[in-house]
């Protein structure tokens, strides 16, 4: 073992294996208490706790030094292992049978009063406070567990793709800007003055030219830097397992993903049946109201169109007349003492989410319907299926409007109303996607993943014509509602890929400009390929049961993007600043102050 001789012979836990033994340990004061005479120490290190006694008779120098102990002290222990006496064996630790008899103590570090609790996990302190001291909020064993799950879940990975003949390579973290949608984090180049890096939003050029490069298999665990608002499944700089292989179809790249995943799940002790569910994008939306569904639940979006055509509801009849529709869900159970300020709320909670209204209603025992509206809502509990007790909501709204706002509203009351089964998982991937989108902002074609994914094969002929239906090669793998990876295949034909450029818009000088690189690869013997990109962080995440990715970063960002440990992002120097030829038009302190 490291470190073994001048400070231990065994780590916390192995204390239990050695009974009888004369062990050195060393590590932090967990707990003490002082039970009037004996000294009782928790003494923790990484791989747990174990119990030291200090007795005033037998080790008279060690026992008046512990008394002079602080938590969170840091202390190099001699002594022997003995069994607990029957009534004083604590089950709930590994540990909890033996204890360590000491004859000796060193104090290695004095601790300061600690700014919170590392023993008492039941008292949450700020999340600021938590970040600005995180290596002692790393202390705590739930904060531990989930670096340790982080690492086991990246061994895994390694090791199937290892086993796969791919090659881990790294690629540039100073280079050019890679679209993937967010705003670059930019570097200003001393050497050349004027001239930017842009910090990599993926790896996702690089990987192409190693296909073109011949490498065939490639992998990475790659941080990613994307300037965006924050959210708890986003940082500005995260990580992904990147992935490419080159001769390959989206099937080849999902099996070998699933391969991926059961690995990882198993790390966290967790089963899953594969091959995964698989769904396209357009029932995604028209069930789901989401491309990420969550499948942990039912309570599908319904539609009732037709019947709300038929309806004298004015609000239904302008909104179908003007090809518009009326969908809807169903909350099992969620009606009981729904008041009208509580349907006031849904629909204001409706329009902040975009749509123009929404119509709630209530089955009751008799099966007629409590609403506002209840005389328009004839047949709608039948048409729904919906039993006394549930409360069923309405959105008359064109087609994405109502499917999104029905979307995020279902995600919502499953949280809201506990229908979310626990322990349950629900990988799903979800294809067929467009290859772009109308952005009505801009009034142009966006790329829906990056401009570098293949059209199906079936539809090139449309990339000019009609856009909009163009189907893509891409995936993307859902988890209990999360997007936790995307991928596609790639346009190896340079023709194909200009093609693309000029259908989101970017004209073939601009084109040349940004990517000409990339085209002249394309040219020069590119193979097919494809690949995916895992959001390390999410799935981490989601496997350590965790609610936000900040918990399973060892050192993250905050919604501000700030880190409270460093102070990053802060100022420089004007003569770095001289040096890099930038000069700031940010207001100073004072000048904000005011
Ligand atoms: P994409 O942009 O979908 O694809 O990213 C892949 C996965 O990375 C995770 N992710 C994030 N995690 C934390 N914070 C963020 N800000 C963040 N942004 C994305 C998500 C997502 O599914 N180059 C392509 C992949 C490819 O085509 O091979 C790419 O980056 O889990
Ligand atoms: P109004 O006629 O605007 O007073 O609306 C009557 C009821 O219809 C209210 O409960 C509104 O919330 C609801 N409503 C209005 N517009 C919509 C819509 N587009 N979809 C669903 N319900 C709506």
């Amino acid at each position: 073992m490291i470190g073994a001789g001048r400070y231990r012979t065994h780590a916390a836990a192995g204390a239990a294996e050695a009974v009888g033994e004369a062990v050195r340990v060393s590590g932090w004061v967990h707990r003490r208490r002082d039970h009037g005479g004996v000294i009782f120490i928790d003494l923790r290190d990484r791989s747990g706790i174990v119990q030291l006694v200090f007795h005033p008779e037998q080790a008279p120098e060690a026992h008046a030094a512990a008394e002079r102990l602080h938590l969170e002290d840091v202390i190099c222990v001699d002594g022997q292992v003995v069994r607990r006496s029957e009534e004083t064996i604590n089950p709930r630790i590994p540990t909890g049978e033996v204890e360590v008899a000491v004859s000796a103590m060193e104090r290695l570090a004095e601790t300061e009063p600690v700014p919170f609790s590392v023993e008492d996990e039941s008292t949450e302190p700020s999340e600021e406070l938590r970040l600005t001291y995180r290596y002692i909020d790393m202390r705590r064993p739930r904060r531990l567990a989930a670096l340790e799950l982080r690492a086991r879940v990246v061994r895994a990975m390694r090791r199937v793709l290892d086993d796969d003949g791919f090659l881990e390579v790294e690629t540039p973290v100073l280079t050019r800007s890679t679209p993937e949608g967010a705003r670059d984090f930019l570097v200003p180049s001393r050497l050349s003055q004027g001239e930017w890096y842009a910090l990599p939003q993926s790896p996702q050029l690089f990987k192409q030219l190693l296909m073109v490069g011949g490498l065939e298999r490639y992998y990475q665990i790659a941080r990613c830097f994307r300037d965006e608002d924050l959210r708890a499944d986003r940082q500005p700089e995260f990580t992904q397992l990147d992935v490419e292989a080159s001769f390959v179809e989206p099937q080849d790249i999902e099996d070998l993903t699933e391969r991926v995943l059961v690995a990882c799940f198993a790390e966290a002790g967790i089963e899953i049946p594969t091959p995964f569910p698989r769904m396209g994008y357009a029932e995604a939306m028209r069930r789901f109201g989401s491309d990420r569904p969550d499948l942990r639940f039912g309570m599908e979006i319904q539609d009732w169109t037709d019947a709300a055509g038929r309806t004298d509801f004015a609000v239904f009849k302008g909104v179908v007349d003007g090809g518009g529709v009326v969908r809807g869900l169903v909350v099992p159970g969620a009606g009981e003492g729904v008041s009208r300020k509580d349907g006031d709320e849904l629909m204001a909670e409706a329009q902040a989410l975009g749509a123009k209204g929404l119509v709630w209603a209530i089955v009751q025992d008799d099966g007629t319907l409590r609403s506002p509206v209840a005389k328009f809502l004839d047949g709608l509990a039948a048409d729904f299926g919906a039993a006394p007790g549930d409360l069923i909501t309405l959105v008359a709204d064109d087609e994405q409007v109502a499917s999104e706002v029905l979307g995020t509203l279902r995600n919502r009351f499953a949280e809201r109303w506990g229908l979310i089964p626990e322990g349950m998982w629900a990988p799903l991937w979800v294809e067929d996607f467009p290859l772009v989108g109308w952005n009505a902002d801009e009034k142009r074609w966006d790329a829906l993943h990056h401009p570098f994914t293949a059209p199906h094969p079936d539809d090139i002929d449309l990339i000019a014509t009609d856009p909009g239906s163009v189907r893509s090669l891409a995936y993307d793998v859902v988890l209990n509602g999360l997007e936790i990876g995307g991928g596609s295949i790639r346009i190896h034909d340079q023709a194909v890929q200009k093609a693309v450029f000029a259908c989101i818009g970017l004209g073939a000088d601009e084109a040349e400009d940004r990517f000409g690189f990339l085209l002249k690869a394309l040219r020069l013997g590119a193979p097919p390929h494809g690949g995916i990109a895992l959001g390390l962080d999410r799935l981490v995440m989601l496997l350590a049961g965790e609610r936000s990715i900040r918990d399973v970063i060892a050192f993250p960002k905050t919604a501000t993007g700030a880190d409270p440990l460093t102070g990053a992002p802060a100022g420089v120097d004007d003569t770095q600043l001289r040096e890099l030829a930038v000069r700031s038009t940010a207001p100073s302190p004072e000048e904000r102050e005011k």
